[in-house]
């Protein structure tokens, strides 16, 4: 099997071509210079031209903060793209796999958010990101929405790189705990869009949740890394009011993962075994 993958750099993406060889699958990257996600009718045209069984779309523009004064170009790439290359991979029946994330709710209550749950984006991420959902969806071909949070893994940036990087100067460290949701290792995310092109189009596809367990809070996330990096740094508990951003974010990212688990027997990994091999691979333990 031949998987035309969007995204060459970024954390999914490199995961993904790290790993699709001990899947039987022959991954060909597709990234600048060579397209351009700003562009969707030209990477709508790379999509329909190359030899691909499956496309995988692992790019997308993930500056929170900055969508919020740059909404065009977040909306062209994280809607308008994608919905271009699905609407070229419907044209030819094959399956366009997307990632999108936990940013399409709104954050209220406490229950892990289900795929039928209402959306309510509170940033310009959040909403060109749904948009993005709709748009591949509309494209009518088989398709997979895996909506996924909290990202980290040993490349690109991240959380668990930024408090590594804040553990060299600083003994202490307030940070985020009404922010609830599932750290996820790239590699899983990886593993689990695979999993997901090797059942190819007639399998199960819409909308699925997957996300690391047990939930935790970003100050949980950060005491969990300094324990297992060995370094002594004192995380202070803050609420969200007391550390303002430009783009809000959802309290409560708890997503329900079970209709992956149910349709492709994929389960939600635990986090903290991803965050230790992130660590080996960073030299940090
Ligand atoms: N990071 C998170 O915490 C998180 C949480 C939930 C969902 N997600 C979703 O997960 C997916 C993967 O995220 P990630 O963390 O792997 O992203 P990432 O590390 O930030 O990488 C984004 C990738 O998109 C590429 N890209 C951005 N603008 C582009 C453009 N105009 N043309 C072509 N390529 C472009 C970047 O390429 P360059 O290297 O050329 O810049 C980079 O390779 C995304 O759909 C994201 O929305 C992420």
């Amino acid at each position: 099997m031949k998987a035309l993958v969007i995204g060459r750099t970024g954390q999914v993406a490199t995961e993904i071509l790290r790993r699709a060889a001990a899947h039987g699958i022959a991954a060909e990257a597709l990234a600048r210079p060579e397209i351009d996600l700003a562009d969707p009718t030209s990477c709508a045209e790379a999509v329909r031209t190359a030899a691909a069984d499956v496309v995988i779309n692992a790019a997308a523009y993930t500056a929170v903060d900055r969508a919020e004064s740059e909404p065009e170009l977040a909306q062209a790439i994280n809607a308008e793209a994608p919905g271009a290359m699905a609407r070229a991979a419907a044209e030819r029946g094959i399956p366009f796999l997307h990632v999108s994330t936990d940013y399409v709710f709104d954050g209220s209550g406490h229950e892990p958010w289900a795929t039928g749950d209402a959306t309510g984006p509170l940033g310009v991420y959040g909403a060109t990101k749904l948009d993005g959902e709709r748009q591949v969806a509309a494209a009518g071909g088989p398709h997979v929405i895996l909506r996924t949070s909290w990202v980290f893994s040993a490349h690109g940036g991240n959380f668990v790189k930024t408090m590594l990087r804040l553990a060299e100067s600083r003994d202490r460290l307030t940070i985020v705990a009404d922010q609830i949701g599932g750290p996820t290792p790239a590699a899983d995310i990886a593993e689990a869009l695979l999993t997901l092109a090797k059942a190819g189009p007639s399998a199960p596809g819409g909308l699925f949740h997957f996300s690391g367990q047990p939930d935790a809070s970003w100050a949980g996330f950060a005491r969990e890394i300094f324990a297992q990096a060995g370094r002594s740094v004192a995380v202070e508990d803050i609420p969200t009011t007391a550390y303002p951003t430009p783009a809000a974010r959802p309290l409560n990212s708890r997503l329900d993962c079970s209709r992956i688990a149910e349709t492709h027997g994929i389960a939600r990994p635990d986090w903290r075994a991803g965050l230790a091999a992130v660590l080996a691979e960073l030299g940090a333990t």
